[in-house]
C-alpha cells in the first residue's frame, strides 16, 4: 500500500531534517501515494535563517497554509495513514499534548492520534524541562513516538548532512519505508 503522509515543519532547530526527509521521499515515489506539507511561521523564519534560502518553496508537494482546515488531512475520512512533525518545536509538542487544534498543525496530529495512525514527533529542544518530558510522555500514551532529533555517530558520518542523514533514516524506517541505508551489524566497520 502506497502511504499518504503528513509533513509538518515547525520552529525548532534543525531545518535541515526537513529537507533532507522531504528529499529522501522524492527519490522513494514508487511506495509514496500523496504527501502534503504544512509549515509552521516559524519554521520558515528558521529554515532561512540555518540553510539560508527559502527552497521549500521548490519541493514539488502541495504545501497548505497553516490556517486551512480545508486541507484534506484536517479530516481523517482523507486516511493520510503518517504524519511527522519534522523538527518538532516544544510548543508544537505542547499544542499537541494539550489536544489544541487551532491551526493545520496541530489540528492534523490530533486527526491522525485520534484515528489511531502514525503520528512521529521529531522534537528537538536542550536540555528538556519537566513540561517537555510530561508532554512527550502524554503524547507516547496517545500513540505517538517521539523520535527526537538526536544524530548518531556509529556509522561515522563525516558532514552535516549525513549526521542530519542519522535520523532521516531513522524517520524513513518509523515511516515503514524500504530504504537501503546504514545498518548496524551489516556495514559495520
Ligand atoms: C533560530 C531559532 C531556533 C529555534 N530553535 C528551537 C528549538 O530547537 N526548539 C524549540 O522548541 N524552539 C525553538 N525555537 C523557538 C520556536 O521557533 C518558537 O517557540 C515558536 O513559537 C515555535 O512555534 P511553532 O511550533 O508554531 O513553529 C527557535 C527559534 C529560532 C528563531
Amino acid at each position: 500500500m502506497k502511504k499518504k503522509i503528513v509533513i509538518a515543519i515547525t520552529g525548532a532547530s534543525g531545518s535541515i531534517y526537513a529537507k533532507l526527509l522531504l528529499q529522501k521521499l522524492q527519490n522513494l515515489h514508487s511506495q509514496v501515494a500523496e504527501v502534503g506539507v504544512v509549515m509552521s511561521d516559524n519554521a520558515k523564519q528558521v529554515w532561512q535563517f540555518e540553510l539560508g534560502n527559502d527552497d521549500y518553496n521548490n519541493i514539488p508537494y502541495n504545501f497548505y497554509a497553516k490556517t486551512d482546515f480545508m486541507a484534506p488531512f484536517a479530516s481523517g475520512s482523507a486516511k493520510f495513514d503518517t504524519m511527522v512533525v519534522v523538527p518538532c518545536s516544544m510548543g508544537t509538542l505542547g499544542r499537541i499534548a494539550s489536544g489544541v487544534s487551532d491551526d493545520l498543525v496541530t489540528r492534523a496530529a490530533d486527526v491522525i492520534l485520534k484515528e489511531r495512525r502514525k503520528l512521529i514527533l521529531v522534537a528537538r529542544d536542550t536540555p528538556l524541562n519537566l513540561i517537555h518530558l510530561r508532554n512527550m510522555a502524554t503524547v507516547t500514551e496517545a500513540g505517538a513516538i517521539i523520535c527526537p532529533a538526536i544524530p548518531s555517530f556509529y556509522s561515522k558520518p563525516k558532514t552535516i548532512e549525513e549526521v542530519a542523514m542519522t535520523v532521516v533514516n531513522r524517520l524513513i524506517d518509523l515511516m515503514g519505508l524500504e530504504d537501503e541505508s546504514y545498518r548496524w551489524g551489516s556495514k559495520n566497520e
